[in-house]
């Protein structure tokens, strides 16, 4: 049985709790929150993912309000760091230094060299260190990268990746909507699509942004091309500036030589190949979703099975120096070389 701790109950707390609870051979035996409301009412911190507002049952846990009681004595194998962004840090190192497998949120954290003190902490303890990156793990995302590799439809010619959300009005304290604190939608969220297109492309030559400050006081709405060898457009855009009545909605259009890959959550159907060449089709994917696919290949690597190399921590660091760049490109308002 692994023993499993969660720091931070707030949303994605919660999200990591359900995906272990839905794992055999894993119990969530602490969690530590400071905010004792959080282990209360499950009510409150919703999100903006469908089904993450259902109350928790939380028996025979351990609840902690002190960190280091909880790694002193909840003997635990690994920890979820659910914790705003600017804890990422300390948490992850102390847990690590402690001889737990840390499973952190994504972004791995506001600097460079916050990343970089994770990663030296993971090589000297030899435990794992995994970063959210739950886009990789995404059913539609990771069949397109699977349908790009296998080249059956020859190379990709153009690409764009878009995620557009309403103002996050549930984090504690509000902290989301201090850009010191996440770093604006930028490296928060837009991060997730900086990161794919690193995984799907590798690392580009040079990036170039436009981005709009919002109510984070930073840039909350940004659009980027990714700048390669190959000359041809790829662009993401991610906001958290729009208005509440539009909810949330992730996309991409990649268009390759023979055939284009389409997903939108608000389209029906949501994942489409579309060959130049026969008819439209859905093809089959991975059940769960992102979160749940990314915890389970944690849970496997931390057992000691033997897992596929999706995200590394070095990759972690790439995509936030990404998203870094592409925030001094858009304050420079010039093209940024990695
Ligand atoms: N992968 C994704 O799709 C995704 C989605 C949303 C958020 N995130 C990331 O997850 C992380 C958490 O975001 P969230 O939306 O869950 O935030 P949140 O505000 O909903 O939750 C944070 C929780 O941490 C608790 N907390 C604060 N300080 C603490 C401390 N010192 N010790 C213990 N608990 C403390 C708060 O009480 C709160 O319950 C962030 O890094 C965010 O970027 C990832």
């Amino acid at each position: 049985m692994i023993r499993v701790g969660i720091a931070g109950l707030g949303f994605m707390g919660k999200m990591h709790f359900r995906c272990y609870q839905a794992l055999e051979g894993v119990q969530v035996a602490a969690i530590c929150d400071t905010d004792a409301a959080k282990f209360e009412g499950q009510g409150g911190a919703v999100g903006n993912i469908e089904g993450a507002e259902a109350p928790l049952d939380l028996t025979g846990i351990g609840l902690y309000d002190d960190f280091d009681r909880m790694l002193a004595e909840a003997e635990l194998d690994a920890l979820s760091v659910t914790l705003p962004t600017y804890l990422h840090r300390p948490y992850t190192v102390q847990a690590l230094e402690a001889g737990l497998n840390v499973l952190c949120e994504k972004p791995m954290a506001l600097t460079v060299e916050d990343g970089r003190a994770m990663v030296a902490a993971a090589e000297a303890s030899g435990k794992r260190l995994q970063i959210g990156h739950c886009i990789r793990f995404w059913p539609e995302y990771a069949a397109a990268k699977e349908l790009i590799d296998a080249g059956r439809y020859g190379r990709v010619t153009a690409a764009t990746f878009q995620r557009l959300s309403l103002t996050p009005s549930w984090s504690w304290q509000n902290w989301i909507l201090d850009g010191s604190k996440s770093g604006g939608a930028a490296v928060d969220l837009h991060i997730h699509d900086s990161d794919y297109v690193q995984y799907v492309f590798g690392m580009p030559q040079a990036v170039f942004s436009r981005a709009a400050r919002g109510p984070s006081q930073d840039y909350d709405h940004i659009v980027t091309q990714y700048l390669f060898a190959e000359d041809r457009p790829i662009t993401a855009e991610g906001s958290w500036s729009l208005a509440p009545t539009f909810g949330f909605e992730m996309s991409f259009n990649i268009v390759l030589e023979k055939a284009t890959l389409v997903f939108d959550v608000s389209r029906a159907p949501v994942f489409k190949v579309c060959p130049r060449e026969g008819e439209a089709f859905t093809p089959e994917v991975a059940a769960g979703d992102g979160y749940s696919n990314e915890i389970e290949h944690f849970v496997r690597a931390v057992r000691g099975e033997r897992v596929a190399e999706i995200i590394t921590p070095e990759q972690s660091i790439d995509s936030l120096k990404l998203v870094l760049a592409e925030k001094r490109s858009a304050a420079s308002g010039e093209l940024v070389w990695l």
